[in-house]
Order: C-alpha cells, then sequence, then structure tokens
C-alpha cells in the first residue's frame, strides 16, 4: 500500500529491507539462534536501530530533495518517522539547529517531543536531548538544539535561523500558510531540510507542496503498520471510518477534493476566514446536537458556537464537540456557553426528549435552553445554512478542520458517519438567522470577550 513517489528508494531503505526481508524470510528457529548469539550490547544496539525496524518507506529518500512529504493515514508510523529522522541527522551532525513546529503548544510537547512515537522516546538514554518545556528548548549531549513552534503562533518563527525542520500534521494547522512562510524565510542554515508528517486535507499549501518537483513525496496508508498498531486502536480507526468518505482521507491518505453530492466547497469556508470575531456581537448561541448513549460505538455530541455580528454576518466562534457520556457533553456545553458568554443553548431534542435540557440544567441551571425538534430532513434543514456560506456571510474564525471535513465530505448518498457537527452548526445558524431573532433586542454581548480557558 506504502509507495514512495517521485523518489527513487535510497541505500538506506535497501538496506532496511533486506535485513528485515532476511530476518522475517527465516524459521523462528533460525532467528532464534541468530538472536541467541548476539551479545547483550549488540541486543540493545537492535532496539534503538531504526534502520532495522523501519520499513523502507520510513526511511529518507534517495535525491537532493529539500522536503521531504509523508502523507499518510492514522497510525501510519509519520510521528515516529519524523522523531527517527531529526535524530539521525543530529548524530550523523547533519543538523544542530532545528524547528519542531505542530498545531498547538500542547501537540508540539505532547506528541512531538513527549508522545509515545515523540523525539524524546526514539533516543536512547545516553543520546536524549534534554527537554526544558519554559524555554520551547531541547538539547542533546553534542549540543544541538531544538525549538518548538506552533502553529497558532507564526510570530515566533520571525527571527530564527535553523537547519532541519519538522512540522507535525501541517494539514490541521491553524494558520498553515503564516507558519509555513515564516518557517521558509528562516530555513536557511547550512543545507537546510524539512521533513512534514502529516494527514493530507485539501489545503492548498499542501497540495502546492505535493506538486513541488524538489519535494520527496512519500504515501501510505494505515494498514501499512498495522503489525505495530495496538489492536483496540486499529479496530477502532476501521470501524469508525472504513467505508466512508472521510475515510478516504484519514485511512488511505486520498485528498478528498470536492465530494460529490456535499453542500459545503472548502472555498466556500477558506475565502472568507478571518483570524478574529469582531469586537461586538450581537447574540452568541451554542448549537448541540446530542448523543443520548454512550456505548462505544454511539455518535459524538455536536457542540458548535456561533456568534451573529452588527453586518449580520455570522461567526463560528468554537466547536467543542466531544464523544462522552451524557454528563461530560452536558459539562462541555455549559464550559463552552460560559467560555464563550453566550446567550443561548439550541438544542436538539428529538431523541432524549427532557433528559438533553435537564442534565445541562442540573450542571447549571440558570442556562437558557431552547429545545428543536428537527422535523424536517437533514439536508433540507442544512441548505439554508449552506447557502448563507455561499453569500460570504459566514465565517470561520481560525481553523475548525473537524467540523470542516465533515461539512465538506457529508453527503446523504454515501456518508454512514452521522454528521454530528454539521447539524450543531445548523442549529445555531438557524436560530440566529430567523426573523424573530434579528428582530430582537440584543445588547446582551457587546463587548464580546472570549475567556481565556485553555
Ligand atoms: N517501523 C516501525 N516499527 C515498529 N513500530 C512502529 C514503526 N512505525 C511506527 N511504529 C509505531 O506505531 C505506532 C503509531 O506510529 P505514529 O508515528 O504515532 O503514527 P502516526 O503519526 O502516523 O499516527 C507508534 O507506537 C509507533 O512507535
Ligand atoms: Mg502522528
Amino acid at each position: 500500500m506504502a509507495k514512495q513517489s517521485k523518489s527513487k528508494s535510497s541505500p538506506a531503505q535497501q538496506e532496511s529491507s533486506s535485513k528485515l526481508l532476511s530476518l522475517a524470510s527465516i524459521s523462528s528457529k533460525e532467528r532464534a539462534k541468530i538472536l541467541d548469539s548476539l551479545t547483550p550490547q549488540q541486543l540493545i544496539d537492535l532496539r534503538w536501530d531504526w534502520r532495522f525496524w523501519a520499513r523502507p518507506e520510513q526511511l529518507p529518500p534517495e535525491g537532493d530533495w529539500r522536503s521531504w512529504v509523508i502523507v499518510a493515514g492514522r497510525g501510519f508510523g509519520k510521528t515516529r518517522t519524523g522523531a527517527e529522522f531529526v535524530r539521525d541527522q543530529v548524530k550523523n551532525k547533519s543538523a544542530r539547529r532545528i524547528a519542531l513546529v505542530g498545531r498547538t503548544a500542547a501537540d508540539v510537547r505532547d506528541v512531538m517531543v513527549t508522545g509515545p512515537s515523540g523525539l524524546l522516546a526514539v533516543h536512547p538514554d545516553h543520546e536524549r536531548p534534554l527537554y526544558e518545556p519554559s524555554r520551547r528548548r531541547l538539547t542533546w549531549p553534542c549540543g544541538a538544539t531544538a525549538h518548538t513552534y506552533t502553529s497558532e503562533r507564526s510570530d515566533q518563527l520571525r527571527g530564527p535561523q535553523h537547519d532541519l525542520a519538522w512540522c507535525d500534521e501541517l494539514a490541521a494547522w491553524s494558520y498553515p500558510y503564516d507558519t509555513w512562510d515564516q518557517l521558509m524565510f528562516g530555513l536557511r542554515l547550512g543545507n537546510p531540510r524539512c521533513v512534514v508528517t502529516t494527514t493530507p486535507r485539501p489545503i492548498k499549501l499542501l497540495k502546492d507542496l505535493l506538486e513541488n518537483p524538489s519535494c520527496a513525496i512519500t504515501r501510505g496508508s494505515t494498514f501499512d503498520n498495522k503489525l505495530n498498531l495496538a489492536k483496540a486502536f486499529f479496530d477502532q480507526i476501521i470501524d469508525k471510518y472504513e467505508g466512508t468518505t472521510i475515510g478516504r482521507q484519514e485511512i488511505y491518505a486520498d485528498m478528498l477534493t470536492e465530494v460529490p453530492g456535499a453542500l459545503w466547497k472548502r472555498s466556500m469556508i477558506d475565502d472568507h476566514r478571518v483570524h478574529q470575531p469582531p469586537a461586538t456581537l450581537k447574540r452568541v448561541v451554542v448549537g448541540v446536537d446530542p448523543a443520548v448513549t454512550n456505548k462505544d460505538t454511539s455518535d459524538e455530541t455536536g457542540i458548535i458556537v456561533v456568534g451573529l455580528g452588527s453586518d449580520d454576518h455570522f461567526y463560528v466562534l468554537g466547536d467543542g464537540s466531544v464523544k462522552a457520556s451524557v454528563d461530560t457533553w452536558a459539562r462541555a456545553v455549559v464550559t463552552r456557553y460560559n467560555m464563550h458568554r453566550a446567550d443561548k443553548v439550541i438544542a436538539e431534542v428529538n431523541q432524549g426528549g427532557d433528559l438533553v435540557a435537564r442534565m445541562i440544567n442540573q450542571i447549571d441551571s440558570t442556562v437558557p435552553i431552547k429545545k428543536v425538534h428537527a422535523s424536517r430532513g437533514k439536508v433540507l434543514r442544512a441548505e439554508p445554512v449552506a447557502a448563507r456560506y455561499e453569500q460570504g456571510r459566514v465565517h470561520h474564525v481560525g481553523a475548525l478542520n473537524e467540523l470542516e471535513d465533515q461539512l465538506c465530505s457529508y453527503s446523504p448518498m454515501n456518508s454512514k458517519i452521522s454528521p454530528d457537527r454539521m447539524d450543531a452548526l445548523v442549529y445555531a445558524i438557524t436560530e440566529l438567522d430567523s426573523k424573530n431573532t434579528i428582530d430582537l433586542k440584543i445588547d446582551s454581548n457587546a463587548n464580546y470577550q472570549p475567556r481565556n480557558f485553555f
């Protein structure tokens, strides 16, 4: 399934496949004999020898590439590949000033640095860099350093220069273009290189990279790494995504451009995105599409916050959707209501009846709730909202990736995923868009200031 396009396999890749193949092709008895013949030190060395464990497509391709872009499904081993590449570059003295860039500060810290596939985990004790989170810095025993950056603060990349960059989950970055431009501007020491590890999303930056002849491209799917994935993780991914449109992206790393039959197109969102909401909003509501069961396979609860500007445009402020027990999602609704100083919660009560309102009010009895019954079909409800997007009257504040993927891939003809985020968004915008609400005396949200909870 995995394939390396636009690049020949390198000697390291060939060596890796031959080592693995030779060990895999002999009988278990012979294998045990070989392993028994190794000294304890050789066994330890083997444990940390990435060229031994890596699948060929996880090793750097041959050639004079400046960027190596690995676009693959969830669990393919992308993060591990990025971390191992950084380790290798430091070890062979090709890199001394490194930029590590992830979507959020938490992603960089918890995935790229301290995560199970991250930098600290791939180094043996004596090679492991010292991590100082407060300085956003890692220092290797040889003196090489890496600094961490996030796509939410591209300004941090203004100034520092690097000779190597590792960008994880670039297609999910909050401000991909600003961040990439700043990073590239400072990537100018020595013979600079960049490795990008990401599940695809149809953003222009990634499309441009994949078409750039100076990029080496590796593609692969979740199945390529099945043997190394925990069964529960693998089963969960397959159960959730196999056979769905979005699964083509999440498992097989297909770049989904436009999905036939989908009500939303990427450009309807991308062309009108804003960094900040207006300083004043006439009203803010939290749309909720509740999941009333909490079995493993049950749906997510869609929780989407939308504000109405004085220009009568709609600002999608946040997505607090969760897959959790009733008590937990009810708390998430109240958190979003407070965080965005909302006026009201709009909750669909088809399945849960009064339970939905009761659960939210048990956590905070002062939260006003408007119950809506979804009597019209999903598509009929969603069409007028999609039309508002087409008119350029709906603005996403920052990137709301999961909501946007759902909007652009949901088509009643081919989706088995329940579009909970889309439904919650539709309830919220429909509420703000109705004549009644627009005529209301509206002053409760003057001077809108989101509280910074996180
Ligand atoms: N070649 C490999 N050999 C052994 N384990 C691997 C290999 N490639 C990846 N893994 C492991 O598979 C798991 C998933 O890898 P990860 O890099 O987190 O995936 P992704 O970032 O693509 O979602 C991790 O535990 C990782 O260490
Ligand atoms: Mg990863």
